[in-house]
């Protein structure tokens, strides 16, 4: 039987929404659900109250479990508490990229490393949204097949971007009912690099010198270090898409061994966290619209390259706010108290 813990929940966007409910839905053995963000506030998560105190680091006194859902970077919430947290005694689970790559922080996806979050030494890390699905549906090919290559195109929906981009979405969408769309233009306040509706663009995080951006590189190096296999050749391009919730990947692959697309589908069905769906000429295949709200990745289009010895394609789908970040943080909470 698990003991009940203390848990604190860093940031009410999004993400932080998402895991309140997660934690609920999934009956987490919580004795105290403290909640924290920039300032305080009141709110209500399907029917639940919560009352939001501004944070500090004295907000972690007591806390077993600090699950950080804040923005990331310099002045975010994980780089100014989550030492603090760690210190009070906490464990420090980070939805951020701040720490993703450090040595000492694992990072895990539960069907993949979970073993890895008991070397932990006070933060461990969540993946990238884009990544955690997309480990979840290789990992099982590259165990029994071994994984050469990997070229991936996600089309990430704005909430993978927070509460602002899908309040730019939103008022844009109106703009539209409103008549007041223009193509190259619509007239509300932007948080993204690029209108939202009616368009897609290739840009996720900013560009680097090798012209590839921080979210292409983030699937390779953190693909990297969950697999524990540097050898992979992965290379990515990450795109926005007019999606609320859900995240699709088209994603190439080209295994050691051979493998056929039917020994994949029979593989995937049986390993945990996928659902596949795969009957193409009828119309089965997985799409953001039936994966919201879903903890499960979704894989289908499993074909053959007819042009590349060991080359296939899949289709792997996933709810970005649930597996891609609160699903996937609370698993890795549940795993440390089992
Ligand atoms: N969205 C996704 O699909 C996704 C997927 C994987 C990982 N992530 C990561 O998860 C984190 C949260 O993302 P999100 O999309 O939920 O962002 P969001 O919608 O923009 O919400 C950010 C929340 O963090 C709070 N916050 C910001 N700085 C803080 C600080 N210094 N101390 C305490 N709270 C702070 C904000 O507080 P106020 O409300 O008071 O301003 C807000 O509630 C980010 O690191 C993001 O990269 C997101």
């Amino acid at each position: 039987m698990a003991r009940e813990v203390n848990v604190a929940v860093i940031g009410v966007g999004v993400v932080g929404i998402e895991m309140l409910r997660v934690l609920r839905q999934r009956n987490f053995p919580a004795k105290e659900i403290r909640v924290f963000a920039r300032s305080a506030r009141d709110i209500e998560v399907d029917g639940c109250k919560y009352s939001v105190k501004a944070i500090s680091p004295e907000a972690f006194n007591g806390i077993d479990i600090a699950l950080f859902a804040g923005t990331e970077g310099e002045k975010g919430a994980a780089a100014t508490y989550a030492q603090e947290a760690v210190k009070r005694g906490a464990i420090v689970i980070d939805n951020g990229a701040d720490f993703r790559m450090h040595k000492d922080v694992p990072l895990i996806v539960p069907e993949v490393n979970g073993a890895d979050a008991r070397k932990h030494k006070g933060i461990i890390a969540n993946p990238n949204c884009s990544t955690i699905q997309m480990v979840v549906a290789l990992a099982p090919i590259h165990k029994k097949a071994g994984l050469k290559r990997v070229i991936v195109t996600t089309l990430q929906a704005s909430s993978g971007a927070g509460k602002s981009a899908v309040e730019q979405l939103n008022s844009e969408i109106s703009a539209v009912c409103d008549g007041k769309f223009c193509s190259v233009h619509v007239d509300v306040k932007k948080s993204m690099p690029q209108q939202l509706a009616y368009n897609v663009f290739p840009q996720i995080g900013g560009f680097a010198d090798d012209d590839y951006t921080s979210e292409e590189w983030k699937l390779v190096n953190e693909t990297h270090k969950i697999m524990h296999d540097d050898s992979i050749k992965i290379s990515a391009t990450t795109v926005r898409v007019p999606v609320r919730t859900g995240h699709s990947e088209s994603v190439y692959i080209e295994t050691e061994k051979p493998i056929s697309p039917e020994d994949v589908k029979k593989l995937l069905s049986k390993s945990p966290g996928i659902i596949v769906l795969d009957d193409a000429k009828k119309g089965l295949y997985p799409m953001p619209k039936d994966a919201e709200g879903r903890d499960e990745t979704f894989v289908g289009r499993i074909r053959r390259d007819p042009f590349a010895k060991n080359g296939l394609w899949l289709w792997v789908v996933a709810d970005n706010l649930r597996k891609g970040a609160a699903t996937n943080a609370v698993q890795i909470a549940e795993e440390l108290i089992k």
